[in-house]
């Protein structure tokens, strides 16, 4: 398991990340891909949408593109704080400061969880993809984008040392285990490397 796949540990990354986040992240993870990403979901009319490791908010802005209001949680209060900068905190989203692997909410709750960028720190991504199976309602769906798997065989063992990176067949079966249907990825990444992300989408069974 990565340095990172540790709720504290990222926890603590993150307090000096955050400083930086909004300035670094267009480099790996940017607006053309977010786009790509939310074609793959359809939204219901007025549909509940979460947002889960939400960070500084990148993923929320587009998510409130396609509906009014989003609910968003992360473990990181610095990244929290960056966001409640751009939303207020009682604005369009709705924040929780708290675990994706034990979401605040009941059963059978949101049409969409989405997750973009967080899946690399879960110590344990099936349990917390059934916590997000568990959170749709019957039919709806998951979208997780995944960590930017580098190409370069060192670095990719050095980035393995550090967090969780996975291929198509791992996410099957991570998907598979954790209970959803109909999953799909796509390649994505910014235009110096294409096919660097995989980005996951399935549905909860009806
Ligand atoms: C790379 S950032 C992604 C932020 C945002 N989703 C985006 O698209 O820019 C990863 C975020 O996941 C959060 N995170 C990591 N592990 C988490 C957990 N177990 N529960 C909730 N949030 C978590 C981190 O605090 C961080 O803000």
């Amino acid at each position: 398991m990565g340095l990172l796949e540790n709720k504290a540990r990222a926890r603590l990354f993150y307090k000096y990340l955050s400083r930086v986040y909004d300035r670094v992240n267009p480099f790996i993870w940017n607006e053309e891909m977010r786009a790509e990403a939310l074609s793959l979901l359809s939204f219901p009319e007025d549909a509940t949408v979460l947002d889960v490791g939400c960070g500084t908010g990148f993923g929320t802005a587009g998510l409130l593109e396609h509906v009014d209001h989003v609910y968003a949680l992360d473990q990181s209060p610095h990244q929290l704080e960056k966001a409640y900068a751009k939303f207020g905190k009682q604005g369009p989203v709705s924040f929780h400061l708290g675990d994706a692997e034990r979401l605040p909410f009941a059963s059978n709750t949101f049409d969409v969880v989405w997750s973009s960028g967080s899946i690399e720190y879960w110590p344990r991504p099936v349990r917390t993809l059934r916590e997000f199976r568990r959170v749709l309602v019957p039919g709806g769906q998951v979208l997780v984008v995944g960590p930017n798997n580098p190409n370069n065989t060192v670095v990719r063992k050095l980035a393995n040392a550090i967090m969780l990176f996975y291929d198509a067949e791992e996410a099957d079966r991570m998907f598979d285990a954790a209970g959803f249907e109909d999953v799909d990825h796509t390649l994505m990444g910014p235009s110096y490397d294409p096919d660097i992300a995989i980005t996951t989408v399935g549905r909860a069974p009806e």
